[in-house]
């Protein structure tokens, strides 16, 4: 098999296992899917990290296993990014088990399939609040943590709002006020030592966002230059990169991370 398409290599054939020793990961949307990838490669770094999400049941059952699989911490702090307080308190518990903290992941979001003339404006907003205004709340609610440490951001977006994707008009405009929220944070924070990354990802397999808008019979790997599909780990290896001090000087920037996809696709 070609190098190009072989399957995702480990970030810890590149980076040292305590690169992330001694800090903290605040994560939505960590229960499962790419953040779930992207907290367990972290983690096996060094990093302690908190799980934020709706399903308690589910937080804890993932906490468990990525204790297992890492050897470090994990606190599962259940919270809807659609209530500040509950962010809020999720925050605190953060902060009273390690700490302080160090890198946030804004990687919580809702999506479906629909039409314009389809959407309601309460399903519309619906994934707003959760995709836009959640990763608002996000950094509202750790900003002063992450001031203390000269931490840094990492936002996972899309590249569905590049072109004008069918169906896709909610969650275009969220992650279009994503990357943008991204920059000005960049630039805001900048100063204080805070830096803030997007990570736009591609088709990446076995996630419930691919299995929920690829249509039966569709084969996306065909619009791939690079022809495979993603992996949930070659997202990981990026923020491995964006959290790392080689990436010090980087900020406010979309890592589009597709295998080439955008630059090809027409539509789904
Ligand atoms: C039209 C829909 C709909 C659909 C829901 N709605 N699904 N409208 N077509 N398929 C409408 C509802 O009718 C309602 O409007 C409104 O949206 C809110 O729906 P609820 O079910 O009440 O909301 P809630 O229970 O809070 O669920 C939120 C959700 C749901 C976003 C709708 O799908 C969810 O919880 N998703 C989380 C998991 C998820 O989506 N993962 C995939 C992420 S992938 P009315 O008017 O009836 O009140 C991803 C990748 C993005 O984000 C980039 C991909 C390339």
């Amino acid at each position: 098999m070609s190098s190009f398409r072989a399957p995702v290599s480990s970030s810890k054939e590149v980076f040292r296992d305590d690169l992330f020793k001694g800090k903290v990961l605040f994560c939505t949307g960590g229960r499962s899917g790419i953040c779930y990838r992207v907290v367990e490669t972290m983690m096996s770094h060094g990093v302690d990290a908190a799980i934020i999400g709706r399903d308690a049941k589910g937080l804890a059952e993932s906490a468990q296993a990525l204790e297992k699989a890492t050897g470090q911490t994990c606190l599962p702090a259940s919270a809807d990014v659609r209530d500040p307080k509950q962010l809020e308190k999720a925050v605190k518990e953060t902060v009273d088990k390690f700490g302080k903290i160090d890198f946030v992941i804004c990687g919580a979001a809702g999506n479906f399939l629909a039409p314009i003339q389809g959407l309601s404006s309460n399903a519309f907003k619906t994934v707003i609040d959760i995709d836009l205004l959640g990763t608002y709340r996000t950094i509202k609610a750790t900003l002063p943590y992450i001031r203390e440490s000269e931490g840094s951001y990492l936002h996972i977006s899309a590249t569905l709002h590049y072109r004008g994707l069918p169906y896709q008009a909610h969650v275009s405009a969220a992650k279009a006020g994503v990357d943008s929220l991204s920059n000005v944070l960049a630039v805001e924070e900048g100063p204080r030592g805070v830096r803030s990354n997007v990570i736009a990802p591609g088709p990446i397999g076995n996630t419930e966002g691919m299995s929920r808008l690829t249509p039966k019979g569709t084969n996306p790997e065909n619009g791939v230059p690079l022809g495979r599909m993603g992996d949930t780990g070659d997202i990981a290896n990026a923020a491995v990169f964006l959290f790392s001090p080689a990436a010090s000087w980087i900020t406010g920037t979309v890592t589009v991370v597709d295998g080439g996809e955008h630059h090809i696709r027409e539509s789904l």
